[in-house]
């Protein structure tokens, strides 16, 4: 059974009523299952099982505390991008020696922060990132164990432009053609222990061509390196990978991707190299939705417009990539699945589908959608749609613009919820401001 399903004209998240759930913590809110969670991680264990990588969730994607904590008690590492995602995966518990720290801009703050933690690694994009944590580690007189970020010019047709990280003109890595002279360099600095690679080619990729395109030049690179006489020991392959809704289709899906990624990285595992990957949203995006009220459906000059109370303040996918979420009208309209089969009406041309309707939130822009011209049948006024797939990139990009609190979060097990972040207040809002009454 999926984990989140209509039975008898409901929608539940595993045992609970999503009913339930709104009348106790009210709307928006996003809802997670914790089993969905479990599954999606052991899922992606089970494909990559032959290299036995390190597996890193990538917290961007869904930072939430109790969510780190059961990733974590799954066995999983952390990948993190800051200070702040570093101090979230070190309160969950997660080891700093099963952390991984990559990121664009790191200030030396947060390479200070990361060298007292001792990651698996910290991955840097640039030389002159390397030469601040060189110093620092000299000041510090301390090792840190480092790899370097590549840019391999190699990109994913598929993936939107603005979260394609793997091609020439995107800000992140080090060019392929400097790579090996920076191994050189910083072969016998004392406290730099320069051991790894690291590529992340873009959120999502949708086939396998890319990562067998950039494990190739990855390969060849690591034998120029090696025969510098300088040590390569692991490669971190980043995330991307892609999810489906129907938790066995997901299953096979990754199982064929990773079998391939698998069969031609197995040969550098052979020579001693450990793997680390990085998923975040192949884990995170289809083990949550966000349930959201419908305030009004109002007729515009050619079509029903639906306002829900949650736009791209709480969902900025759609606005920010032109994202497609399946969106069910309502929590008591059953469908009759399968999630695939109900997932294509969606954008359906056909004459006897409902007609297009755009599904919109409060916020004073007109880019502020959560679906355009979308065919599904009419929301009871007042009553809620599901917006599923937005466990990864919704509450970690949600935003409290036109000054709306952020929404709750509520992680269900089994027949029971709580909710794992409070939906904010006006005073939240507020609470970081100076006022210039208290300014003596
Ligand atoms: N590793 C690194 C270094 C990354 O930058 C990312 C994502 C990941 C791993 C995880 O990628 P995933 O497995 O989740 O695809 N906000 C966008 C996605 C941006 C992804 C940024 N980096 C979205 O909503 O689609």
């Amino acid at each position: 059974m999926e984990a989140f399903n209509y039975h008898q004209g409901e929608l539940y998240c595993e045992e609970c009523r999503v009913d339930d759930i709104l009348k106790e913590v009210g709307s928006p809110v996003f809802i997670y299952s914790k089993k969905s969670y479990v599954e999606r991680l052991a899922a992606i264990r089970e494909a990559f099982d032959v290299v036995d990588p390190l597996i890193c969730f990538s917290v961007k994607s869904c930072p939430n505390l109790h969510l780190l904590r059961v990733l974590h008690e799954q066995g999983a590492g952390m990948d993190v991008v800051s200070g702040g995602e570093l101090y979230r995966a070190l309160s969950a518990g997660s080891p700093a020696s099963n952390i991984v720290f990559a990121g664009v801009g790191k200030s030396r703050l947060e390479l200070e922060m990361a060298i007292e933690a001792k990651p698996f690694l910290i991955n840097v994009e640039s030389e002159q990132e390397l030469e601040r944590l060189y110093e620092i580690c000299l000041a510090r007189e301390e090792s840190i164990s480092v790899g370097i970020r590549v840019n391999l010019d190699v990109a994913d047709p598929n993936t939107p432009e603005k979260t394609a990280t793997g091609g020439r003109t995107s800000k992140f890595g080090v060019p392929l053609f400097g790579v090996v002279e920076l191994f050189k360099k910083y072969r016998d600095r004392k406290f730099i222990n320069l051991t790894a690679l690291h590529v992340h080619l873009g959120s999502p990729i949708t086939s396998a061509l890319p990562y067998l395109q950039a494990i190739g030049k990855l390969d060849s690179l690591v034998g120029e390196i090696r025969s510098q006489g300088c040590s390569i020991q692991v490669l971190d392959i980043g995330g991307g990978f892609p999810t489906e809704p129907d938790s066995s289709a997901n299953r096979k899906n990754l199982a064929v991707l990773a079998k391939e990624i698998c069969s031609r990285i197995k040969p550098l595992t052979e020579s001693g190299i450990r793997i680390v990957i990085e998923p975040g949203r192949s884990v995170s995006a289809d083990s949550g939705i966000l349930v959201s009220r419908v305030e009004y459906i109002k007729q515009g000059w050619d079509k029903k417009i639906i306002v829900l109370d949650a736009g791209m303040n709480v969902l900025i996918r759609p606005t920010l990539y032109g994202s497609k979420h399946f969106i069910w009208p309502s929590i008591f309209q059953d469908f009759s699945g399968p999630w695939t089969e109900v997932a294509k009406l969606n954008g359906d041309t056909n004459s006897e589908q409902p007609d297009p309707v755009d599904i919109v939130g409060p916020i004073c822009e007109s880019g502020d959608f959560l679906a355009l011209n979308y065919r599904c049948e009419l929301p009871p006024e007042g009553g809620y749609m599901a917006v599923f797939s937005s466990g990864a990139y919704g509450m970690s990009m949600a935003s409290q613009y036109n000054s709306r609190p952020r929404p709750a979060e509520v992680l269900v097990d089994g027949g029971t919820f709580k909710v794992i972040r409070r939906r904010e207040a006006y005073e939240d809002l507020v609470k970081h401001e100076i006022d210039d009454t208290d300014i003596p």
